[in-house]
């Protein structure tokens, strides 16, 4: 495509307010509306990323009300960086209007709203994909590459996540807040990592008696995969001292060796034969365009004719059954199998 495409964002909270500026940054996107239903804060997001100089005030429609503005500026694509309980009406009016979306993770709050999309998507023939900002990252692919090197198939996967922010504001109240709001970004990695499907889980969840959230911010968790591969993951939002990365610490076993990572530095592994122990450390490729900037890099690429981002809608949808799995299984103290279809 040789002029440059027209984008809307809708959601100007903090994470809309990055989305926008991506945006405005790239030379083949116009940043051409902005919605919230705030009016007031999505004029304030409009003036403060003015004020940066990647936007030009007054060149970004700014509305309250999503269909105006799909009918104002007529956008080649859609970022729905809005509050999970409104992804459903806003991915699905754009997806009935033929206009590709890219929205931020959770999909949805439940697996069918999720199918709605996915069908929607599949009905329109329009891309819909889900930006796994934490997918993006030059050392995850790293360890991705060194395991496909010199491990092969792993079939021991774990993560550790254990950290301690005071957030204010929803988390603080919201259930499951460990599991639901940062859980599902390592149960997508460790999709990728396996290259299996989620068979089911069980998960516990607590709320330790120091915690300053309303909802269980620990949670342990164990799911079974199609390979027969198992992937445990353990983690606290409310884990003063020691903490982990934001990407968590991995260890990734075969029957030949173990990678590991801490979510910041290089990967390394140590491949074990019959005549000793070999150690290898990932190389580290610096090209690979990071976090959400790297989802909207694999999407237009994708509008461009290349191949499926990530995320893509069908894919995306298994790492949002784990966590609701996780969830379930954790409120039911039982085995859940993991459903998506
Ligand atoms: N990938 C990441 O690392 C990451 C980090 C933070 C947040 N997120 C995700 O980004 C999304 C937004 O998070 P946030 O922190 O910006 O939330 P936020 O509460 O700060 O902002 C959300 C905005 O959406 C607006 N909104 C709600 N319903 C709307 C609708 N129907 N139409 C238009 N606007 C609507 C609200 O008025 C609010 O301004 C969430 O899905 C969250 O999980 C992802």
């Amino acid at each position: 495509m040789s002029r440059a495409r027209t984008a809307l964002v809708v959601g100007a909270g903090a994470m809309g307010r990055r989305w926008a500026d991506v945006v405005a940054r790239r030379d083949d996107l116009v940043l051409a509306a902005w919605v919230d239903t705030t009016r007031d804060v999505v004029e304030a997001a409009a003036a403060d990323l003015s004020a940066t100089g990647n936007l030009q005030a007054g060149d970004v429609l700014v509305e309250d009300d999503l269909e105006r503005a799909l009918d104002a500026v007529s956008p080649d694509l859609v970022v729905d960086v809005t509050v999970p309980e409104a992804h459903l009406p806003v991915t699905l009016a754009c997806l009935e209007r033929r206009i590709p979306v890219l929205g931020e993770k959770p999909m949805t709050t439940t697996v069918d709203e999720a199918r709605r999309l996915v069908e929607a998507s599949e009905r329109t023939g329009t891309l819909f994909a889900v930006s796994q900002s934490r997918r993006y990252n030059a050392e995850l692919f790293a360890l991705r590459r060194l395991v496909e090197e010199h491990l092969g198939h792993p079939e021991i996967v774990s993560c550790w996540f254990y950290r301690a922010p005071h957030f204010g504001g929803f988390r603080d109240a919201m259930p499951s807040p460990l599991l639901l709001d940062m859980a599902i970004h390592a149960f997508d990695v460790a999709r990728w990592l396996v290259g299996s499907d989620p068979v089911a889980v069980y998960c516990d969840e607590h709320n330790p008696s120091w915690s300053w959230y309303r909802g269980a911010a620990s949670a342990t968790a164990v799911f079974e995969m199609s390979g027969g591969e198992r992937f445990s993951y353990a983690g606290s939002w409310c884990a003063p001292g020691e903490e982990t990365s934001w990407e968590g610490l991995w260890r990734v076993t075969s029957g030949a060796g173990t990678a590991s990572w801490d979510g910041g530095s290089s990967p390394t592994a140590e491949v074990v034969t019959g005549t000793g122990t070999t150690r290898r450390t990932g190389e580290v490729d610096r090209s690979v365009p990071q976090g959400i900037e790297g989802a909207l890099d694999e999407f237009v690429a994708a509008l461009d004719g290349g191949p499926a981002p990530m995320g893509e809608c069908h894919e995306n949808l298994k790492s949002l059954a784990m966590t609701l799995a996780a969830v379930e299984s954790a409120a039911t103290r039982r085995r859940i199998a993991v459903r998506w279809t």
